[in-house]
């Protein structure tokens, strides 16, 4: 069945510590391919320095197709405390308008629900959050769309709120996977643990589809450098994970959503 709309998804540049090999590869998919958009699930950066954001925002901008991006717990300031908590995506300033945009095709949205947040009561900042703010702008995008609009929702972070051993992931995430699974949106797009999954969450409300990406970076966990390629068609959320290793997509999906960004990184990378 010829797909009705097909994406990229791609996460975890790090730009900073890029695969530039990677970059190019994905480049050159996007130039023949022509994907409807590029969905980007987060950290542009390594440590949000205007010199990564400069070649992230240099990258991005001259794909020739729809992007959004969601913003990462790299993304955040973390040299500049001052700034991280007044003015946290002021460096993001190339491609501002790119930032948690909702994109619109015919029967079909994609909608950003951001799980950043500058400061959170317990450290480490690295998991995410999805405070009730930002919960209730992506329900009311969705709630505000026709009827029958079929939805993929990104973010950054995995909503799951622990993972199988008991380790914290996003708080609010429970609430959050319940609403949208409420809502039938078809899948949650993330990134963040830089191995790609694809699995179906159960919640009080149903199922849930959660897609995550893997990484365009050194930084590489237990997958090679990956991105998603996702075709819709009809009621279908079809994914092939791309490696760069010509890996089948069953040999580089983990089964379950890790319980961290990567092996070693401490809080302090954040
Ligand atoms: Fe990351
Ligand atoms: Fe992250």
């Amino acid at each position: 069945m010829t797909p009705d709309l097909t994406f990229f998804h791609i996460s975890d540049l790090h730009f900073g510590r890029e695969d530039r090999g990677a970059l190019q590869w994905v480049r050159d998919a996007i130039a023949l391919e022509k994907p409807d958009a590029v969905l980007i699930t987060g950290d542009l950066t390594m440590r949000a320095r205007t010199s990564e954001f400069d070649a992230a925002c240099a990258w991005i901008s001259d794909l020739g197709v729809p992007v959004t991006v969601e913003v990462g717990n790299h993304d955040l300031p973390y040299f500049n405390l001052w700034e991280r908590f007044t003015d946290p995506y002021r460096r993001y300033h190339a491609i501002e308008r790119l930032i948690e945009r909702e994109l619109g095709f015919p029967g079909f949205a994609v909608v950003p629900l951001r799980t950043t947040t500058r400061a959170q009561w317990r450290w480490p900042w690295v998991d995410g959050w999805v405070r009730e703010p930002a919960l209730a702008q992506t329900l009311a995008a969705i709630d505000a769309l026709p009827a029958e609009t079929r939805v993929l929702v990104t973010a950054h972070h995995p909503l799951p709120e622990r993972s199988p051993e008991g380790k914290h992931l996003t708080i609010g995430g429970t609430r959050a996977m319940a609403e949208l699974a409420r809502r039938g949106v078809a899948a949650v797009l993330t990134g963040h643990v830089h191995d790609p999954f694809d699995l179906v969450q159960e919640t009080a409300q149903g199922h849930l589809r959660m897609i995550g990406a893997g990484t365009l970076s050194t930084r590489l966990r237990s997958t090679p450098p990956s991105y998603n390629r996702i075709e819709l068609a009809g009621s279908d959320v079809r994914v092939a994970v791309r490696n760069r290793e010509h890996l089948a997509t069953p040999q580089v999906q983990v089964g379950e959503v890790p319980s961290g960004p990567l092996p070693g990184e401490t809080a302090a990378i954040a």
